[in-house]
């Protein structure tokens, strides 16, 4: 080992390499004793500090996220890469989401773990980062700190977990969860066919594996440029994910050479990219607001609008549940997102620049597709265009809903009902299973303050059961409004993100059960038929309800800055980025 220290033109060389780490490490005096000596007790020789790229792996690892506790082994793949290119890796652990158990919902903790991220990128050494995401909101959180930062990054998501084996059938995390559950609800399966269906889903490491919001955001985020080309649907233990891993490595040693960040790659055309990748894949509806989200921490126009505008000539190509009929693994090898985007073509922005320092077409030229079953071809669709995401307005939703058409009964697209509203999703629970409910099938069930400020966070509960007694009747759809979202692996007729919420005051709060609700997505309309003076009466009456647990800590600062969904429930003073710069040091 060398213990010799640097002379003075060394630190100088150092200094003047124009790394940011430079200024911590090529410091004179105090100042860089200070902050080459304490790293040193990590067994780091000297001229590890001498004008090498410093790259931090951001790890969303932790035994509470399990769908991301492969990432400490994937770090290591990565930290070879790095080393092998000339730059030194450091893994630090943020705070994380585990969407499975986290209360009351992980989208709470989202922004928690944005901010998380950027204020640990900032305040250390770093020159780049390489993101370890996976679980449905750390992808999106690992993505929006970082590009508040805008240090060179690149996102490694852990890939999704082998199909679920069932009695010889293949099934689906998250969609086979809630057909199962509602199965026994209706007395078709008993309680011992859904203990073993429960140690048959989750069978390997990995993140859900139908075209949920983890599938959905690790796709979306790899049309988008941040990852690196034909990696983003590999299984997790897939040995061809760790190789990718190390790429990663050293990938990201070069784009710090380059200065490349995601100011120069998250631009217009590749949200563009991401709207329109995610309705081909009929991915979840969380995208849009994670996607809102991240637009406005770069700066770049995007609007609720855009999600319907931009995706009408898109057909559905992936046959994945929730929409379709196949898993990730499928789709892994009949190309996965390589041959997914050669098959999408001109839809793609092409010229869009991507972490490679290349471009999205040339990223992917001559990717092959081997099973047109499940990436199907522009001629043969899964779902014909205009089957993605539908923005609906009107004076039920002033700002706007969205609804899942591929995911949703063609016959209940244009409905109008009576609307049973319930004041909590508690209220609503307690009624579901009561058989004396006053509940026909052609009712539209209303659930509300169960949006971003309401509830808090906006849980995943849109996609409410339905009443016993008419799944006992053998009832599969209702429609379903709700200021909620839903998970990206459900299904049914289900209007979400109705903006503004009704804790905010949004016309939801004023709706009566008995009053008419109209329904109609071909003309993109959703309106309770009550006169505009009887809602203003209704208003004068309302009261905001108190959130419970609202009083102190980070959900009461939640509460007080969380903006709605059409703006991505991100924090109002997050917007925005604040760059790397450190404005002052205390040595
Ligand atoms: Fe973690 Fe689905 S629960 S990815
Ligand atoms: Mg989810």
């Amino acid at each position: 080992m060398s213990a010799r220290n640097l002379g003075r033109e060394e630190r100088e060389a150092v200094a003047g390499s124009g790394l940011r780490s430079a200024r911590w490490f090529g410091a004179e005096g105090k100042t860089g004793f200070m902050h080459r000596s304490w790293m040193r007790s990590e067994g780091l020789p000297d001229d590890t500090f001498r004008g090498r790229p410093v790259i931090g792996i951001a790890n969303s690892w932790s035994e509470l996220t399990s769908c991301n506790i492969h990432l400490r082994a994937l770090a290591e793949h990565v930290k070879r890469g790095i080393w092998q290119a000339g730059g030194v890796p450091f893994e630090f652990p943020t705070t994380s989401a585990g969407e499975p158990i986290v209360r009351p919902t992980a989208m709470l903790l989202r922004n928690l773990m944005a901010m998380d991220l950027e204020e640990t990128l900032r305040a250390n050494p770093l020159d780049g980062v390489v993101l370890l995401a996976g679980c449905d909101k750390t992808t999106p959180a690992y993505l929006m700190g970082a590009a508040s930062v805008d240090l060179p990054a690149l996102l490694i998501t852990g890939g999704p977990m082998l199909n679920g084996k069932y009695r010889g059938g293949d099934i689906g995390s998250g969609t086979s969860v809630w057909r199962f559950t509602e199965a026994y609800r209706a007395g078709q399966i008993d309680a011992s066919a859904v203990t073993e269906a429960e140690g048959c889903m989750a069978r390997s490491q990995g993140h859900c594996m139908t075209m949920g919001t983890a599938s959905t955001m690790a796709c979306v985020s790899e049309f988008m440029g941040m990852q690196l080309p034909g990696t983003a649907a590999l299984p997790a233990n897939d040995s061809r994910r760790a190789t990718a891993a190390h790429l990663a490595g050293r990938r990201i040693v070069e784009m710090v050479a380059e200065d490349l960040r995601p100011s120069k790659i998250l631009t217009r055309k590749a949200f563009e990219n991401g709207v329109r990748a995610n309705a081909a894949l009929g991915g979840s509806t969380n995208a849009v607001i994670h996607l809102l989200a991240l637009a406005r921490r770069v700066g770049v126009e995007l609007t609720l609008d855009d999600f319907d505008r931009l995706v009408r000539d898109v057909p559905v190509l992936a046959d994945l549940m929730p929409s379709g009929r196949f898993l990730m693994e499928e789709f892994a090898y009949a190309g996965g997102t390589a041959g997914f985007a050669e098959t999408l073509g001109d839809l793609l922005h092409r010229d869009a620049l991507t972490i490679t320092g290349t471009t999205l077409g040339e990223n992917y030229a001559g990717a092959e597709v081997f099973d047109r079953e499940v990436i199907r071809p522009l001629d043969n669709p899964v779902k014909p265009v205009g089957s993605g995401i539908a923005v609906l307005t009107g004076n039920l939703a002033p700002r706007g809903a969205v609804i899942k058409q591929s995911a949703a009964t063609p016959a209940l697209m244009v409905h109008r009902g009576r609307a049973l509203v319930w004041d909590s999703l508690d209220e609503y629970l307690a009624d579901a299973d009561d058989h004396d409910l006053d509940v026909v099938p052609e009712d539209i069930l209303v659930v509300r303050n169960v949006g971003p400020k309401g509830y808090p966070g906006m849980p995943e509960v849109g996609n409410l059961p339905l009443p016993r007694k008419l799944l006992e009747a053998g009832v599969t759809d209702m429609v379903r409004i709700s200021d909620a979202r839903m998970s990206g692996t459900s299904y049914g007729t289900v209007v979400l993100h109705v903006v503004p919420e009704a804790a905010d005051g949004g016309p939801l709060a004023l709706v009566r059960t008995g009053d008419l609700i109209s329904l109609d997505v071909p003309n993109r309309s959703l309106d309770v038929e009550v006169p505009a003076g009887e809602l203003e009466s209704r208003r004068r009456e309302w009261r905001p309800r108190e959130v419970p647990g609202g009083e102190r800590g980070w959900t009461k600062l939640y509460i007080d800055h969380v903006t709605q969904a059409d703006e991505g429930l991100d924090l109002d003073f997050l917007q925005g980025r604040s760059g790397a710069a450190v404005p002052r040091q205390a040595f």
